[in-house]
């Protein structure tokens, strides 16, 4: 029988963006093991319906686009009117695309620029007023190993959005110091979810598996307790800084 996880996140109110799926559907389960109301947002309203309905009272879906600075207005009131604030913002909406510099278009640099990292700026932009007034929040971001040893497979836009979000969290770290409000990235290696069997073709999947010193991938549930940590007092003193979930993947 596995113990019930400690009440670290007990009376917060968190706001997962891209939710629905994979990594952020295993960080708004985390989120509310540990007791915090979860507002789940994904641009796929199904998914963000299923999460919240799998996680049951706790949660709300928040469908929307966080690239979108109307659709996230609506996130953060919904999440407002539900359960009066947010103390707790996870960005993690992101997708990928595997195509060579060579053959990549203009508008899907712009558009995986937008959903990588404007996203985080529009949806801190939107909680912030209300952490700094109450003197408290935890922001999250999401980057990734590649930020460190570069994308083994995905596009050359994916590796510059999970290096600038690095660049958002310290920026954004130093602003908040003073106001109650922390902020720091995940920075996962790689996960077994749809991302990366979607992109990652087999054989490059088997090698990356052998340059892992820990020998496997990480299941999202790993990176959810990161997050959770992250989310919770125990990281208190913690900010601007980036936890490395990578099996040794990348150390440094
Ligand atoms: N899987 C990995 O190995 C890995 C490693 C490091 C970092 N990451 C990062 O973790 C995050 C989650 O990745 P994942 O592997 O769980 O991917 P996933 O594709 O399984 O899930 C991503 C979710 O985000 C949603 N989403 C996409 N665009 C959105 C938008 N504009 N607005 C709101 N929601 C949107 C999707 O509908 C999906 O539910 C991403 O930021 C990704 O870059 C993933």
């Amino acid at each position: 029988m596995s113990a019930e996880p400690i009440q670290t996140l007990r009376g917060r109110v968190a706001i997962v963006s891209g939710g629905g799926n994979g990594i952020g559907g295993a960080i708004a389960s985390e989120l509310a093991a540990r007791g915090a109301k979860v507002v789940v947002n994904d641009i796929d309203a199904e998914r963000a319906h299923r999460k919240a309905a799998e996680i049951g009272p706790a949660a709300i879906a928040a469908p929307g686009d966080a690239s979108s600075s109307a659709d996230v207005r609506a996130v953060v009131t919904l999440a407002i009117e539900a359960f009066g604030k947010v103390d707790i913002l996870v960005n993690n909406a992101g997708m990928d695309q595997a195509v060579p510099i060579l053959d990549l278009k203009e508008e899907d640099w712009d558009r995986l620029m937008a959903v990588n990292l404007k996203s985080a700026f529009l949806f801190s932009k939107a909680v912030l007023p209300g952490m700094i007034e109450r003197g408290y929040g935890r922001i999250v971001c999401t980057s990734s190993v590649v930020a460190h040893r570069g994308a083994m497979n995905g596009g050359i836009h994916y590796g510059t959005t999970k290096g600038g979000m690095l660049g958002f969290t310290r920026t954004l770290a130093r602003q908040m110091a003073k106001t109650g409000v922390t902020v720091n990235a995940i920075a996962p290696g790689v996960v077994d979810t749809d991302l990366i069997r979607t992109h990652m073709p087999d054989d490059v999947r088997e090698q990356v598996i052998k340059d892992i010193p820990l020998g496997r991938l990480a299941e999202p549930f790993e990176i959810g307790r990161a997050v959770a940590f992250l989310a919770s007092d125990d990281a208190a003193y913690m900010t601007g800084a980036t936890l490395n979930v990578n099996g040794g993947f990348w150390i440094g």
